[in-house]
């Protein structure tokens, strides 16, 4: 069952294609538009919406605060990611125009179930994304949409992500469609990126060999930081938990441009820094911003690992090692970057000879609060 693969996760890493893939499949006409009439939530509803928030929790909240950036930037909608166990405790601002979208892999992650039925409580209507078919959260929820990942064994979350970030940018374009924000054209060709993907996670996926050497070389790694800005940020946090629960090191995600206003003091000779670099191609100075912080950090004595889109070169001078991603639209780099940083953990913690699929203290769906 685990396809000639030593474990689930490396298993479910080598899935992602098809996960991408199968979450796009049936979804768009030949026209490129959207149909997403499985919803079955009025159309009036969801055009009324003047908010979004999305509640999860670990991998799911990072697939959240990716899909904020594109939704916003879509959709003109305010979008909120909060992690389900602090939003009702807060006394959080919720009405009938707020559009809750509950992303879980699970689907019973008692966190983000409470949250749900808090939310419905005030008067919100619930979306749900979620990977398992009949679960509690799509089953009280009002309208879901299901990733197509297939089955995630291993604990720690890698397909799902990926199908997360596609499905919750379905429906931004949805609502953009809905809303007119966006022409049908803009909408097509995004769809038409979007199904360019797969082959592109595929490439990286078979390209992987020098990401595992570096990976077994660094087993000895006590601290690891990742740095990342706008869509990179998340991505950033993501591979920092990949590596905290799986290879049990401090690990932690930095948006970039935070940089100097603390985590700096932490380099020290030999840090080692990942640093998830925009593409040049931006239309933002963001690029340039992020090389500089490499040159920082370097000059500082880390070990800077880079992940950059192919054909930036400007990064070669300041990385102690590059690994790139083929071209694709700011908005979807997450879905390639990511790949990369998952491949590097799952081999480290093997290296270390630990149990990547069954992590210590850790269960595949949290289901008490
Ligand atoms: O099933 P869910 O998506 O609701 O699970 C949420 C988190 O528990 C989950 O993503 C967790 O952070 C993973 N172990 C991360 O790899």
């Amino acid at each position: 069952e685990k396809g000639g693969f030593a474990s689930f996760m490396e298993k479910e890493i080598n899935d992602q294609p098809e996960a991408v893939a199968q979450t796009l499949l049936g979804r768009a006409g030949l026209d490129g538009k959207l149909e997403l009439d499985e919803l079955r939530i009025d159309p009036s509803l969801l055009k009324a919406v003047d908010k979004i928030i999305v509640l999860a929790c670990g991998t799911s909240a990072y697939a959240g605060q990716v899909a904020k950036y594109a939704i916003e930037h879509w959709c003109r909608i305010p979008v909120e990611v909060e992690l389900s166990h602090e939003f009702r405790y807060r006394d959080p601002i919720v009405d009938a125009n707020t559009l809750i979208v509950a992303i879980s892999q699970s689907g019973e992650t008692m966190d983000t179930l409470m949250a749900v039925r808090y939310a419905q409580e005030q008067g919100a209507k619930v979306l749900a994304i979620c990977n398992t078919n009949g679960s509690t959260i799509p089953r009280e929820a009002d309208a879901v949409l299901y990733t197509h990942a297939g089955p995630e064994i291993a604990v720690a979350s890698t397909k799902a992500f990926l199908a997360q970030i596609t499905a919750a940018y379905l429906l931004g374009l949805y609502l953009a469609q809905l809303r007119g924000n966006l022409f049908s054209g803009q909408i097509r060709d995004i769809l038409a990126d979007l199904g360019k993907v797969p082959a592109k996670i595929q490439a990286i996926l078979d390209d992987a060999d020098r990401i595992k050497k570096l990976a077994r070389s660094m087993s000895d790694a006590r601290s690891v930081l990742f740095l990342g800005r706008h869509v990179g940020f998340p991505v950033a946090m993501e591979g920092a938990l990949k590596l905290k629960e799986l290879a049990y090191i401090h690990a932690e995600g930095f948006a970039a441009g935070e940089l100097k206003h603390g985590p700096i003091a932490l380099i020290e000779e030999g840090q080692p820094v990942f640093v998830i670099v925009p593409s040049p191609r931006g239309r933002n100075s963001l690029h340039a911003k992020v090389v500089s912080n490499i040159q920082e950090i370097r000059a500082r004595g880390a070990k800077t690992v880079v992940i950059a889109e192919e054909g930036d070169t400007a990064v070669q001078a300041y990385a102690e090692h590059v690994f790139y991603i083929p071209e694709t639209p700011v908005l979807l780099a997450p879905l390639l970057a990511t790949v990369p940083l998952q491949i590097f953990a799952c081999e480290l913690a093997t290296a270390k000879g630990y149990d990547v699929d069954q992590p210590r203290n850790l269960a595949k769906s949290v289901t008490v609060e």
